[in-house]
């Protein structure tokens, strides 16, 4: 079994090409581009990529959003990096970022139900009452929901390259205990063969449309099997606490380390699958367009990349002459952070920050570093962080349409005051 979404995905594509893989919801001439950008099939007269965004303009979010925590962008909610100074390891659920595609449903708890059907299990699969999930062996991981395109604004802020997308800047990340069932015991239970390769859990929250008007059908995303068996867990519990229903009330899905969209929230029935899937969320969404990609897309988008954070408003004021403490947190979905570096002089000079945290995979580590700037005026701050795979944060990031895995130094500005 394979966990490399770039070879699975080109099994994948032939298996379609000999009708043994579905893709409901996808026109046959998408899979078409995908497989000739592939190099699976030979050139067809291919279309434009097309960029799906789906979604009504209304927020449609339960929680409050309070101005100095978030900023609302649409159907989204970013936390302010500001906020999160001092409040701990943990993002709390309130300060948590929220991704919709369209917007957050109340379901009931008592009568919700999980179906897992599909050619790859024996027989006709099973249902999961919250009762049943919660009576099998629970497990608790801590880790981040980092939305693929968090970050997406500063290619055209910082690159003069404008990406499709909502225009995040680093809020659209938080790390939570995340408390469930492990997504493996769930599939044994419901009789998974040795046949199943895709496992495609989908929610219960309205179908979303594309921005050209195309209904994709309600939000799911196949994961292959091997992954679906690795760390996955079903989760009820955020941070101590029955799930918030705009985090996925009352079970979503949690994928340690993947883009958010393989998160799928209110999880409703999980399809595990003999043959390979698509669906418009690993086609034409989330994967990579754009000059230096193959036409049809890179592979689907798998684990996160590396960014840093100041937990400072943009344009901070400090006043010249005294001492502060810069403080921020860096992550990576390759690994764990092995150092931070922060600029206080725009990238001129660089200075090893102190970590606050032990580093662990699918996680942040806070550090800080003392700072008394000498002169008034505008200052520009910038943090670095290399990961375990030797990886540092460069300069740039290789433009791609739809503005995902932004992983450049951001520059932040800020004002010191006479
Ligand atoms: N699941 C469903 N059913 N509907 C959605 O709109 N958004 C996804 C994912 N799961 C989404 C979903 C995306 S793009 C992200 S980044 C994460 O949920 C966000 O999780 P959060 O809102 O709990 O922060």
């Amino acid at each position: 079994m394979t966990t490399d979404e770039r070879d699975y995905d080109h099994l994948r594509m032939r298996q379609w090409l000999d009708g043994a893989a579905r893709a409901d919801g996808i026109s046959r001439r998408g899979m078409l581009r995908l497989l000739t950008a592939a190099g699976v099939i030979g050139a067809v007269g291919a279309g434009g990529t097309g960029t799906a965004h789906a979604g009504p303009t209304v927020p449609g979010i339960v929680k409050p959003l309070p101005d100095e925590h978030f900023i609302v962008r649409g159907t989204n909610a970013e936390s302010r990096w500001s906020g999160l100074r001092g409040t701990g390891f943990h993002t709390p659920n309130e300060l948590f970022f929220v991704r919709n595609h369209t917007t957050t449903p109340e379901l009931d708890a008592e009568s919700w139900r999980l179906r897992v059907w599909g050619s790859g299990l024996r027989g006709d699969g099973a249902e999961f009452s919250l009762c049943d999930l919660k009576s099998l062996p629970s497990t608790t991981h801590t880790a981040f929901v980092e939305c693929a395109g968090n970050g997406r604004s500063f290619y055209a802020t910082q690159q003069g390259q404008t990406a499709s997308g909502t225009a995040w800047t680093l809020g659209a990340v938080g790390v939570a205990r995340w408390r469930g069932v492990r997504l493996a015991h769930v599939l044994r239970r419901a009789g998974l063969t040795r046949h199943a390769v895709d496992v495609q859990p989908r929610g219960l929250d309205a179908e979303a449309t594309a921005s050209d008007g195309t209904p994709m059908g309600h939000v799911r995303r196949p994961l292959p099997v091997a992954k679906a068996l690795d760390d996955v867990l079903l989760v009820h519990e955020m941070n101590g606490r029955p799930l918030p229903p705009d985090h996925g009330a009352p079970v979503r899905v949690l994928v340690p380390s993947w883009v958010g969209i393989a998160s799928v929230k209110w999880v409703g029935d999980i399809e595990v699958s003999a043959e390979p899937l698509y669906s418009p969320w690993n086609t034409d969404l989330y994967r990579l367009f754009g000059p230096g990609y193959p036409e049809g897309g890179s592979a689907p988008l798998t684990r996160q990349t590396l960014k840093s954070a100041f937990e400072l408003p943009w344009d901070a004021p400090f006043a010249a002459g005294r001492t502060h403490h810069l403080t921020g947190r860096s992550w990576s979905g390759a690994g764990t952070i092995r150092s931070v570096e922060v600029s206080t002089d725009g990238g001129r000079r660089w200075h090893h920050a102190r970590l606050h945290d032990v580093p662990r995979r699918d996680s942040w580590v806070r550090w800080s570093l003392p700072w008394t700037p000498r002169a008034a005026g505008a200052a520009t701050l910038l943090a670095r962080a290399t990961d375990s795979t030797g990886t540092r944060q460069p300069d740039t990031t290789p433009f791609n349409e739809q503005g995902y895995l932004f992983n450049g130094v951001v520059r932040h500005p800020v004002l010191v005051t006479a």
